[in-house]
This record gives structure tokens, C-alpha cells and sequence, in this order.
């Protein structure tokens, strides 16, 4: 080993002083004057082979590169740390020509470690080998080509086992050092992945165990669209829409979201989503109307601090939307009068006594300050709206046996009735942004 340290060292023409700690001969005048800045590197290598063999024996033998590479090989030995100094080393060769064969024969050696095998480590020395100016744009793309082909068929196993409860230790940590490079790596990454893996299994296999992945919620984003965007998902299966929704959805409910994931991918993700839900995310007010009378809007009764169904009115009908998160990291919503500008709209405990098992219907929604947190479920063309503390109620209207003359009180139902009263108890949002 310290002989082809030295080898090393005086194909290089380095006069270095000892960081490296291999213990060499740096002046060996012979061999500097051999190492000429303008010899071209067949004759650099026939000089050092000169200069190896010592006795005579050279001339006999045409220099080949392999010789370099051989003496590089030697010097790596099989360990992916020793590739880096001499990756270092290749900074003060002299010629271009030497530091091409320097790169190609230190890649030729790093393949045949097993190490090659963890694309982490191809990553490194691609990493590496960046911030040397000079590397020949062919041997850059094929090293990263091979990154990117290993990093997919590594992360081809978690999409071919059964099992939705299996760990993937080399997997996750691959994708926790991605966390630390640029989006494109993944990019690449996933269409490789999807290529192999919509190959082999079904579109709906491959997005639940996508549902099943450990990664950045920025990560995650990148990878469900990208598979939303794949021809092979585009053939309308409801299925795998629900499944790819309830995987965008499960990436929304993070409390990190918002702030993590950039804002271009955000939007990405709720045009992915039905109007209701993208509204909740996308506007800055909102308007709550009856999903089938189109002129029945949410906003303060005119008479008292209940809640009516009323005529449109864009002004008053317009509330801002608050985003929270429950205790168990489920999105909330909260809506603030933007006409009032002090008031929610807020349910009321109901009181023991306010309803029974025939008539479950209590008028408790009123328009108040303080902050009160609702539940929405997706469904039967609309949104319902849960009181979030207790899920039990649910927000319902246009019953005439519950309004007031003018008044259009809306009331709350027992949940469990959603399902045989869906026309009381679905609403659509409208963006009110715009409203005053
Ligand atoms: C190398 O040669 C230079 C001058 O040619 C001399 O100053 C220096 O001391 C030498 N170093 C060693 C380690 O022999
Ligand atoms: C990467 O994979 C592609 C497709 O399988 C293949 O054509 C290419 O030769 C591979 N490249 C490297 C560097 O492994
Ligand atoms: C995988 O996802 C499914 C569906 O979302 C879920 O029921 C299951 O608990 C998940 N498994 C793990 C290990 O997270
Ligand atoms: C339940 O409520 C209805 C309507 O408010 C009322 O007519 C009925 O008497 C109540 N039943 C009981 C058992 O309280
Ligand atoms: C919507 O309007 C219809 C028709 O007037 C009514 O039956 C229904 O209860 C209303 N729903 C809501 C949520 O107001």
C-alpha cells in the first residue's frame, strides 16, 4: 500500500507535505522533471512505468492506461474513504488528460465495491466529484444515471412485499440523505421507481404502499403527484383516486405542512382535491351555501345572533377561514365573520334536555366571538360541518318548522342522522374572496 501511495503521489507531480500522512519521497528529482506540465498522458504514464519497474524491462511493453488505473486501483484498495484523497490528490495533476484518467479509473474502481451498492455512498462521491470543474460531462451523467438507477431499485422493495407493516432500513435511510439535496434527485429517482414498479404491479398497490412511505412531508408531496401525473394512473379508476386523495389528504392533516412544503407544490396538491376541500386551503374567505338552493347562505340572522340560511349577500355571507389542527393532528376549520369581524360562527353545547330520540334537532348555532372549531367531511356532493369537540352534531338547515317568520334559523342534528337527512346537512363553498 505505501509503495502505491507513492506511485500515486508521483504520477501526480505533488510536492505534498505529509496531510495525507502516506509516507512517500516527494523529491525525487528524476520523476519531477519526468512529470512535465505539458507531456500528454501516454507519455506520463510510460515515464512512471519507467520509473516502477526501475530495470530495463520497459521498453519492452507498450504504456497503457490501465497501468494508471492500476496503480489507482491498488491505491483505493477496496475502501471508499481511500477514493477520497485520492480524488483530492487528482486536484493537483497537472494535465487535463491525467485528471480524466484519474476520475475514470477511480470510478471503475469504486464499482467494484460492494459499497457501490449503497447509492448514499455513489451520491458522496458524485457529490465530490462536483466540485471539480474539470470532469467530463459524460462521466458525471453516467455516475449519476447509476445513483439514480440504484436509489430506485432500492426503493422498488417496499412496493413488492405484501406486507403494509414491513421497514425498509436501507430505504429510510436513503430518503433521509435525500432530505438533504435537491428536489430534481428524487424527481429522477421516482420516474425510474414508477417505470419498474407500475410495470409489475397495480396502479392501486402502488399508491396505497405509497401511503405506507416515511419521508419529508416535502418528499411525500413530490412522490404522490408524480404518480398522480403517470399515464398509468389516468385511466379514471375511483379506486385509486380514493386512494391517492386519502394519501394527499393524510399529508394535509400534518400540522407541518403549510410550512414545509413550498407553496408551488401546495397548490399542486389541492387542484388534486374536490372544489369544497381545495376552497378550505386555497381562499381566503369563503361563502357556506345550501348545495342544491343555490340563494341560501350562512351568515348572521338579521334579528337576533343565531345563524340563518338567508338570501345572498355577498358582503355579510363572506367568512375568513382559520386552519387549526385537534389534539390527534386532524384539520379544523374555524369561520370568522369578515363583515362582523369580531364574530364565528359557534355551536353551542346543546343542553341535556334540548333533544330526544324522535327530534334530535337543536337550534344552538350562533354567531359569537369566541372561536368554536368544526369538523368537515367530504361527501354527497358537498361538505358537512362537525362540531370538532364532541364530532356529535352535525350543521343542518332549511327545515320551515325551525324558522322564525323572516328567520331561517340553521340548527344542528344528532350526526348519526347525516345519512337520512344528507339535503339538511350538505353545504358547498363558494370563494368570497374577493367579497368587501
Ligand atoms: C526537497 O527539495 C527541496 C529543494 O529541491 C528542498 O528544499 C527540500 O528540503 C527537499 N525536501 C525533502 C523532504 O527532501
Ligand atoms: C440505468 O437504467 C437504465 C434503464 O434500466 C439503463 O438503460 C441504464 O444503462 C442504466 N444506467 C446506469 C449507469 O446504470
Ligand atoms: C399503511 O396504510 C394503511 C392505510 O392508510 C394504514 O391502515 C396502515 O396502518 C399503514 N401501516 C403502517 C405501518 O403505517
Ligand atoms: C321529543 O321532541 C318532540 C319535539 O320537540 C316532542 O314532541 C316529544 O314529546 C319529545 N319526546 C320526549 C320523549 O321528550
Ligand atoms: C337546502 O334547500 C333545500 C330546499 O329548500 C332544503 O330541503 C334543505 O334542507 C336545505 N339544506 C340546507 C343545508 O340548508
Amino acid at each position: 500500500m505505501a509503495s502505491s501511495s507513492a506511485w500515486l503521489a508521483l504520477i501526480l507531480g505533488i510536492g505534498f507535505t505529509g496531510a495525507l500522512d502516506f509516507n512517500i519521497q516527494t523529491n525525487s528529482s528524476k520523476l519531477l522533471t519526468v512529470l512535465d506540465t505539458s507531456a500528454p498522458v501516454q507519455e506520463l504514464l510510460y515515464h512512471i512505468d519507467v520509473w516502477r519497474n526501475e530495470a530495463a524491462s520497459l521498453a519492452l511493453e507498450t504504456p497503457a492506461p490501465s497501468n494508471l488505473e492500476s496503480v489507482i486501483r491498488s491505491e483505493v484498495g477496496g475502501d471508499w474513504e481511500r477514493g477520497r484523497l485520492v480524488l483530492q490528490l487528482a486536484n493537483q495533476a497537472r494535465t487535463v488528460e491525467l485528471k480524466e484518467a484519474i476520475y475514470t479509473a477511480l470510478w471503475k474502481e469504486l464499482q467494484q465495491t460492494n459499497q457501490i451498492y449503497d447509492p448514499s455512498k455513489i451520491l458522496d462521491f458524485y457529490v465530490q466529484l462536483s466540485l471539480h470543474t474539470d470532469v467530463p460531462l459524460q462521466l458525471m451523467e453516467l455516475i449519476y444515471r447509476a445513483f439514480i438507477n440504484r436509489s430506485a431499485q432500492l426503493l422498488e422493495a417496499p412496493f413488492h412485499t405484501n406486507s403494509r407493516e414491513a421497514t425498509f432500513p436501507l430505504v429510510s435511510s436513503l430518503v433521509q440523505r435525500l432530505t438533504f439535496s435537491t428536489l430534481d434527485y428524487l424527481r429522477d429517482i421516482l420516474e425510474v421507481l414508477y417505470d419498474a414498479v407500475l410495470a409489475l404491479e397495480t396502479p392501486l398497490s402502488v399508491v396505497q404502499r405509497l401511503g405506507n412511505f416515511t419521508a419529508s412531508l416535502t418528499q411525500l408531496a413530490q412522490a404522490n403527484l408524480q404518480l398522480l401525473s403517470r399515464e398509468e394512473l389516468k385511466r379514471g379508476d375511483p379506486l385509486v383516486q380514493q386512494a391517492l386523495q386519502s394519501n394527499l389528504r393524510n399529508l394535509l392533516k400534518q400540522p407541518g405542512f403549510e410550512q414545509e412544503v413550498e407553496s408551488s407544490l401546495q397548490t399542486v396538491i389541492y387542484a388534486h382535491l374536490p372544489k369544497d376541500e381545495q376552497l378550505l386551503y386555497t381562499a381566503r374567505k369563503v361563502c357556506i351555501r345550501n348545495v342544491t338552493d343555490g340563494n341560501s347562505y350562512i351568515y348572521e340572522c338579521p334579528q337576533t345572533y343565531l345563524i340563518c340560511s338567508n338570501v345572498r349577500d355577498s358582503k355579510k355571507a363572506a367568512y375568513f377561514i382559520q386552519r387549526g389542527h385537534s389534539s390527534d393532528s386532524r384539520p379544523q376549520f374555524a369561520f370568522y365573520s369578515a363583515f362582523w369581524r369580531n364574530r364565528y360562527i359557534l355551536m353551542e353545547p346543546a343542553t341535556a334536555t334540548a333533544n330526544n330520540a324522535t327530534n334530535s334537532i337543536t337550534k344552538n348555532v350562533y354567531s359569537r366571538t369566541n372561536i368554536n372549531w368544526w369538523r368537515v367531511v367530504y361527501g354527497n356532493g358537498g361538505i358537512s360541518l362537525y362540531d370538532a369537540a364532541t364530532e356529535k352534531s352535525v350543521l343542518c338547515g332549511g327545515d320551515p318548522l325551525h324558522w322564525d317568520g323572516e328567520e331561517h334559523h340553521v340548527y344542528t342534528r344528532h350526526a348519526s342522522e347525516l345519512s337520512a337527512h344528507q339535503a339538511e346537512c350538505t353545504w358547498a363553498l363558494e370563494d368570497c374572496s374577493e367579497a368587501a
